[in-house]
């Protein structure tokens, strides 16, 4: 059976109390659009008041520690954002690997602390311009999620349902031009081949792969018709839910799915 296309968005540092109207509207307008799973990721200090409030949309963190708790000091473990209302975690962003020095392993420590505290996750991998130009994209994504995705000996048995993997270039991120749908086209199948072999046919085949960078409502519908595309991290578009739920009106387009 076709799983909901799945459309997650993630508010970055944006967000105080004042946000909270905006994901008020995201969760009604999600209660009309029940085809498509919607999803927000506030900032930490948002969570348990949307949380609270909301009745269709659920709620994540943008990041965990990989330790359960003690002497880490502005830290927020996965059992805290759990307490929150948290059910799910972004991981491994480029803006985290990047701005906190992550490396893949330190991402793969967190994805085992997420999935222990009982969340799902959404492992982001994405490349460089840099490493795109120069040819290496593939073999670039294929390391990265192989190191940041848990082992396969140490995966879930409900793997498929906790595991979403997000391909995010880099240089597609908040600049207003997504990636083409052949490049799309193209990782997310390299990638569905890649959880195929670490985690066999069956699971592999149902983890969802959703896309981000620059998704926006005017070119949803043509990313969500590329196939292995099952939705999309969404960050500045998910501010508004006007913008927003354009992008989960377009997954929900039965001629998409
Ligand atoms: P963007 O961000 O939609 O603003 O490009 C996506 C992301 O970083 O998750």
């Amino acid at each position: 059976m076709a799983r909901r296309p799945y459309i997650v968005g993630n508010w970055k540092m944006h967000g105080t109390r004042a946000m909270l109207s905006e994901a008020r509207a995201i969760d009604r307008a999600a209660q009309r659009h029940m085809k498509v799973e919607v999803a927000l990721a506030p900032p930490f200090t948002l969570i348990h008041p949307i949380h609270r409030e909301a009745e269709q949309i659920s709620v994540g963190a943008q990041d965990c520690h990989h330790a359960d708790g003690g002497a880490h000091t502005g830290d927020i473990s996965a059992a805290m954002v759990a307490d929150a209302g948290a059910k799910f975690v972004i991981l491994g962003h480029s803006e985290r690997r990047t701005g906190h020095g992550e490396s893949d392993a330190l991402v793969r420590a967190k994805a085992a602390a997420a999935l222990a505290a009982g969340l799902r996750i959404i492992m982001c991998c994405g490349e460089s311009g840099e490493t795109r130009e120069s040819g290496r994209a593939v073999a670039f994504i294929k390391k990265q999620l192989k190191a940041s995705l848990p082992a396969p000996a140490d995966a879930p048995a409900d793997l498929a349902e906790r595991i979403t993997v997000a391909y995010e270039p880099i240089w597609a991120i908040g600049t207003g031009t997504a990636a083409t749908t052949a490049d799309i086209g193209e990782m997310h199948g390299v990638i569905r081949q890649l959880l195929v072999e670490l985690y066999g046919e069956e699971q592999g085949r149902e983890v969802r792969i959703i896309y981000g960078g620059s998704v926006k409502p005017d070119n949803a519908a043509e990313i969500f018709a590329v196939p292995e595309v099952s939705g999309a991290l969404v960050g500045g578009a998910s501010l508004t839910a006007d913008s927003f739920m354009g992008i989960a009106l377009a997954a929900g387009e039965p001629s998409d799915h």
